[in-house]
């Protein structure tokens, strides 16, 4: 069975009486009346500081908190919830991981990245190495934008202590061979860390399977409130880390000079969690488990191969990335068109994309672009979606 985009829509009140046609899904994502429904009765209803009150209102509110945490981690397929860190997103997670894996290099050690990485999986890495020494090391990508990695001896070395790579890339859409790279970490004895942020709202996600140790996405593109996200780890690894920032709740004792440390993962939450949010992105897994992420991963590929054919058939328009496996970003270019007149024409026929070099700027540069225009489908988008946007494309070609 597929999915009914009829009613999908109807669940999320920004389509209410509206032909907006949203196509921007990898910077954000709407959210259902299911997930608005939680925000809302976690301020009416069980409005109370969790892990603190004494009083019926306050446990209500820890027990949907940490049931949330136990959502997510049935949801990556995590061993146990105590290994879920709530952060307030992929790029806090990546910082936390920069402060203290980061912390611990010196001038003989390596941080591999890629050439196609988000700036949250880089510049937190080149804090790292300006703190430390280590050394910045970079898998470059080939003609289709996948990882080039015919030559690994080249990146993955003895001397490669942190290994940090995106699950999906946010502008060319492949999906890197995640598996694979686990298995050269193992062989190197590196902590591998995936950036999940366009991994895990489209496709199911087993961390266990996976083989990589830290696994990091955002609450926002996965149909949750902004400001929630989460780090899993592995809790030996978690165990031995320092703690990311110091505060309430992360804390055993504290005296005037010195404190000792909470368990994981209360060690790495430091002051108020955003509870009511991450109650809100265990709607929003709850929303996405009941369509199932297979069949979203499903027909989030029959309207990609939709709409990279009927791109293909528009002169001048230039697809970037040609990945065997991708993902539903498609970022491209008109010819004779600048990116931002583009999405300005697309925005007075109400659709909505991306331009700019969304936070990528050396894969930009390796392109030879400054900025480039970009379509990310989701489970509310459907072929007429792509329909409206090709034939929009039409017009403003025709126009220049
Ligand atoms: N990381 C988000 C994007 O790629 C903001 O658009």
């Amino acid at each position: 069975m597929g999915l009914s985009k009829r009613s999908i829509k109807a669940d999320f009140p920004i389509f209410n009486d509206s032909d907006l046609v949203y196509l921007d899904n990898a910077s954000t994502t709407h959210k259902p009346q299911q997930v608005l429904d939680a925000i809302l009765s976690m301020y009416t209803e069980t409005n109370a500081n969790v892990h603190r009150a004494l009083y019926d209102i306050g446990s209500q509110a820890t027990e949907r908190f940490e049931n949330s945490r136990k959502r997510i981690a049935d949801f990556i397929r995590a061993p146990s919830e105590k290994e879920i860190i709530f952060t307030s997103g992929t790029t806090e997670s990546i910082n936390l991981l920069g402060r203290t894996l980061g912390n611990d290099l010196g001038p003989k050690d390596d941080i591999l990245v890629s050439e196609m990485e988000h700036h949250a999986n880089l510049v937190p890495w080149q804090m790292a190495c300006d703190r430390t020494g280590a050394n910045l090391k970079f898998i470059p990508i080939n003609d289709k934008g996948e990882l080039d990695l015919s030559e690994p001896d080249r990146y993955f070395t003895s001397s490669t202590k942190i290994i940090s790579i995106a699950h999906v890339s946010n502008v060319l859409g492949t999906i890197n061979p995640i598996n694979d790279i686990a298995e050269m970490a193992k062989d190197v004895g590196a902590i591998f860390i995936v950036d999940g942020a366009q991994g895990v709202p489209h496709q199911a996600v087993n961390v266990q399977e996976l083989g990589c140790d830290f696994y990091a996405f955002s609450g926002h593109k996965m149909l949750g409130p902004t400001g929630i996200g989460s780090l899993w780890g592995r809790m030996e690894i978690l165990e031995r880390m320092d703690p990311f920032m110091g505060g309430g709740e992360m804390i055993d004792t504290v005296s005037m000079n010195s404190s000792t440390w909470n368990e994981v993962p209360y060690k790495f939450e430091a002051g108020t969690p955003n509870f009511v949010q991450a109650v809100g992105l265990g709607a929003a897994i709850d929303y996405l488990e009941s369509l199932g992420m297979d069949t979203i991963a499903k027909d989030e590929k029959e309207i990609t191969d939709y709409a990279l054919k009927k791109m293909s058939q528009i002169e001048g328009v230039r697809v970037f990335g040609a990945a065997k496996n991708r993902s539903g970003v498609i970022s491209f270019n008109l010819t004779g068109v600048h990116a931002h007149d583009l999405a300005q024409f697309l925005n007075k026929d109400n659709i909505a994309i991306r331009v700019g070099h969304h936070c990528a700027q050396p894969l930009l540069s390796s392109l030879n672009e400054s900025s480039v225009a970009r379509l990310s489908i989701y489970v509310y988008n459907d072929k007429s979606d792509i329909d409206k946007f090709c034939r929009s494309l039409i017009t403003v070609k025709n126009y220049f």
